[in-house]
């Protein structure tokens, strides 16, 4: 099993399951709709026109399903991977109900290094402005914390990538545990599946590090990224960094022992 850079579903390695690569399609289309349905006007003219809230989530959901299921090999259990789906977590379980969602969590200084050195376009974050896009991940990963611990731990599980990276076994067995699947040591060697039963896109930007076996290279590779003059401001612009209980008064942090979301 492997994470992206960012946060969201993992791929997983399960012969009963499929998830593959991004759709791309997905959080966008859930995007159209929350923009048809945001203000008052927008909504009352939908509702005129019999196109109901109900209705929209059933559409949606149709759409949504048809691209998970059929991006790939049919599988009893369907896992999908777009990290900005979660902008809509509340929405996705409305949609699907009994779905259980995986919010993956990691320090906003690695994430942010992450966007900006590798120039991953993620809608949002302005590659020239180092502080505007901590406060960018800052206003995401509030959100979507918040949405996952309204759903309650039955539903929605935080996880921190850190925890993830530096104690796998542990993690993986508390991820299958709350899935409700059986645990299966491949979940360690994700590497090997590379290529059969693990699709990557050559064009998605995680694949380079996803293909790779467990390692924490990425752990610390911010640690000499940002100015002084940047590190000053880092709890004003990032206060979830502090919240989720990362270490803001060094670029150093021991992610070691850190506490459960
Ligand atoms: C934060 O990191 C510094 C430097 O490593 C350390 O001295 C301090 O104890 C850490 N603070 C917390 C709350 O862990």
């Amino acid at each position: 099993m492997v994470t992206g850079h960012f946060y969201g579903f993992s791929r997983t390695v399960f012969a009963s399951h499929f998830s593959g690569e991004e759709t791309r399609v997905i959080p966008n289309l859930l995007q159209i709709v929350h923009n048809w349905e945001s203000g008052p006007y927008h909504q009352k003219l939908l509702e005129n026109a019999g196109v109901t809230h109900d209705v929209l989530r059933d559409a949606a959901g149709a759409f949504v399903f048809e691209v998970i299921a059929k991006h790939g090999d049919w599988a009893p259990r369907l896992c999908n991977k777009d990290p900005l789906t979660f902008e809509h977590l509340p929405f996705l379980r409305e949609i699907f109900p009994r779905a259980r969602f995986v919010l993956m969590i990691r320090d906003g200084r690695a994430i942010v290094h992450s966007i900006i050195s590798r120039k991953v376009p993620v809608v949002g974050f302005d590659w020239r402005k180092t502080v505007d896009c901590l406060k960018a991940w800052n206003k995401m990963i509030e959100k979507m914390y918040k949405d996952c611990k309204c759903l309650g731990p039955d539903v929605c599980l935080p996880v921190r990538y850190e925890t993830l990276i530096l104690r796998p076994e542990g993690e993986l067995r508390r991820i299958t545990a709350f899935l409700g699947e059986s645990w299966s040591d491949n979940l360690l060697y994700h590497e090997k599946f590379v290529g059969s039963e693990i699709r990557l896109h050559p064009l998605e930007f995680s694949t380079s590090q996803v293909k790779k076996a467990l390692n924490d290279d990425a752990l610390h590779s911010w640690r000499i990224f940002y100015s002084d003059d940047v590190l000053s401001q880092m709890d004003t612009a990032a206060p979830m960094l502090r919240t989720l209980g990362y270490n803001t008064t060094t670029s150093d942090p021991s992610y070691k022992s850190m506490s459960e979301l």
